[in-house]
């Protein structure tokens, strides 16, 4: 069965509530495409009037964050809980910002990652490494390490569900795309790991994106890869482009 493509914007800490909504009327008729699973990664204090503009559109509204706990003493967090009855279904989990400014780790992520699945909400799980690890040749033990970690006691039918985020850090924001090959190889260790963990089955239903630099240029060959199923695109989703990149295939 051939895995549905999905392609995600991460809006970061951009757009106010009133921008957002703004941004989705503009969007919304450009990011039609029947193939591909559409979803909008947005700031917390935009999920509800989100998700409002979005109605009876096919994007679908995530979050950038959540907090592993239920509830309680946890000031400035979100629990999933409140993602749910706002009626959020993806969560983006890991980001290489959050664990380079935030003090993320593999060990909080897989907190994270437990924590979505038990709310039903789809981990988009984020992995990639730095200029110096893939100068050194330890790109793929980093990732797996990463992919080890994040998926620590989550089922084989829970993993099947996910979407993991090959985003190697130094091609995020910088204008600076890995090649196809590179892309390619990482994403495909990635499920390689995946089967090592689970079995064949859970490895080839997973879906897994490449970040980093995506534009309506690199999009159709990068997507066109055999192991990978779309893209998590920051600055490039904040505009009329993103249309572009969600109609690759067009
Ligand atoms: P970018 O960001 O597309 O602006 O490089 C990608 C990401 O950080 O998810």
């Amino acid at each position: 069965m051939a895995r549905k493509k999905i392609i995600a914007g991460n809006w970061k800490m951009n757009m106010t509530p009133s921008e957002a909504v703004a941004l989705i009327e503009t969007l919304k008729p450009l990011v039609k495409n029947d193939d591909v699973d559409v979803v909008f990664c947005v700031p917390a204090i935009d999920i509800i009037p989100a998700i409002e503009a979005a109605k009876g559109t096919n994007i679908n509204i995530g979050a950038e964050n959540l907090y592993f706990e239920e509830k309680g003493a946890f000031t400035g967090e979100i629990s999933p809980n409140m993602l749910v009855d706002a009626g959020v279904k993806y969560v983006i989990i890991g980001h290489s910002e959050r664990r380079e400014y935030f003090a993320e780790t593999n060990e909080t992520v897989n907190k994270k990652v437990l924590k979505a699945f038990e709310h039903d909400l789809t981990p988009i799980i984020c992995c990639g490494e730095s200029l110096t690890q893939r100068e050194q040749g330890i790109t793929i033990d980093w990732i797996r390490q990463q992919i080890k970690i994040a998926f620590l006691n989550v089922t084989a039918d829970q993993a099947k569900k996910a979407v993991i985020a090959y985003e190697p850090i130094w091609a995020i924001g910088t204008g600076k795309v890995a090649t196809t090959e590179q892309a390619q190889e990482v994403c495909k260790a990635i499920r390689d790991c995946i089967a090592e963990i689970y079995d064949e089955a859970t490895a080839a239903e997973i879906r897994i994106q490449y970040g980093g630099s995506v534009s309506a240029a690199s999009a159709p060959e990068l997507f066109a890869q055999a192991d990978i199923d779309g893209g998590l695109v920051g600055g490039a989703s904040l505009k009329p482009d993103f249309g572009k990149i969600v109609n690759y295939n067009k």
